[in-house]
């Protein structure tokens, strides 16, 4: 049996936490074979902790053999403790009519918070996925709080996109989306965001060449992929929760399992690929194996990528400016 790893998880009552826990605790993010113990993080809140109580129980209920042990608590100090993982959730949604930047302020204060306490008392290696919004710029806050931890150790959720992309790839061209490959969402997880499907291939088969259509690249699937949140906050009245929490194993998983020589997008610290500056939490395109990730070089920017790819960054740019006075 393995050794247990330890996975932080904060919001962990919230929507996406519901959606989270059961499935690390059954072995879907780090595998069939590996135990693990859930560090549970929720507000100190009477409200906050009797519904983390609740699902505290019910993921006892649920009897998993590879749930090692569980904590919940309301310190980071205690979350983070010595955590192989940490997927910080926890934050304020938005609602209609918001822009995820408006969360920024609101929000970046538990980043702050949290990086500093993921810098005192997690593994050194602890990789680290921010999926509350604006979840890049969190990110980014996160990594500068935590100056003793590696940077690419933090990483933002751009997987939801990817996800969302490759669907409406495969339903456009009809082909599976199992068979899909080589695509990448560029920059911020934002509608500012560049889904890229000029490299893509079913079955060694071109999706450009497939698709043929330029005009519904640039006038459907682009803002479509890149509002798809917003339309689901408009049909549900909340935002999305499943496939967030099913985003967020993927990155997890694929990071710590590889990705067999594929490509998935993720967020991460730019080290000025693609001209992006240094440190700049951005979507690439990545490989994974060995428990570290590598961004795809060498992919031809034309003038509308280069377009695109520039006005994605020109926002993430404006957040990091926007909470440049937090960071000292
Ligand atoms: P939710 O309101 O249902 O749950 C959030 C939970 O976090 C609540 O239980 C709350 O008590 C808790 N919380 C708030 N501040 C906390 C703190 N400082 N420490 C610990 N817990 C705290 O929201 P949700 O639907 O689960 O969404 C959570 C976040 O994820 C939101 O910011 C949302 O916008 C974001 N989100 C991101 C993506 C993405 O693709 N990156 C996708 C969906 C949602
Ligand atoms: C999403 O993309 O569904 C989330 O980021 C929630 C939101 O606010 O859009």
């Amino acid at each position: 049996m393995k050794t247990p790893l330890r996975v932080a998880v904060t919001g962990a009552a919230g929507q996406i936490g519901y959606s989270l826990l059961f499935r690390i605790a059954s072995g879907e993010m780090l595998g069939k074979d590996q135990p693990v113990i859930l560090q549970m993080l929720e507000l100190p809140m009477e409200k906050a902790q009797a519904a983390l109580r609740g699902v505290m129980m019910e993921l006892e209920d649920c009897a998993f053999p590879l749930l090692a042990g569980m904590v919940g608590t309301d310190d980071p100090m205690v979350a983070f403790k010595d955590a192989d993982v940490a997927l910080l959730v926890g934050a304020m949604p938005r609602g209609p009519g918001m822009e995820r930047k408006d969360l920024l302020l609101k929000n970046a204060e538990i980043f702050t918070v949290q990086g500093k306490a993921l810098n005192a008392v997690a593994s050194r290696d602890v990789k680290v996925l921010v999926v509350g919004n604006p979840a890049n710029t969190n990110a980014y806050i996160a990594m500068k709080s935590a100056p003793d931890l590696p940077k690419k150790n933090f990483t933002a959720m751009l997987r939801l996109d990817h996800n969302r992309a490759l669907s409406q790839l495969a339903a456009k061209a009809g082909v599976a989306v199992a068979d899909i490959e080589k695509l990448v969402v560029w920059g911020n997880h934002s509608p500012t965001m560049y889904p890229d499907y000029r490299f893509a291939t079913a079955k060694g088969e071109s999706l450009k060449a497939k698709i043929g259509d330029e005009a519904w690249n640039r006038e459907v699937f682009i803002p479509t992929v890149g509002k798809r949140g917003a339309a689901i906050i408009e049909a549900r009245g909340l935002s999305s929760a499943a496939s967030a929490a099913n985003a967020a194993i993927d990155h997890i998983r694929d990071w710590v399992l590889g990705t067999d020589g594929k490509w998935v997008t993720m967020g991460i610290p730019s080290d000025g690929s693609y001209g992006i500056p240094q440190d700049v939490m951005f979507g690439y395109p990545v490989i994974c194996r060995d428990g570290e990730y590598e961004i795809v070089q060498g992919l031809e920017i034309d003038e509308f990528s280069r377009e695109r790819i520039n006005k994605t960054l020109a926002e993430l740019e404006e957040e990091r400016a926007g909470v440049a006075h937090l960071l000292g």
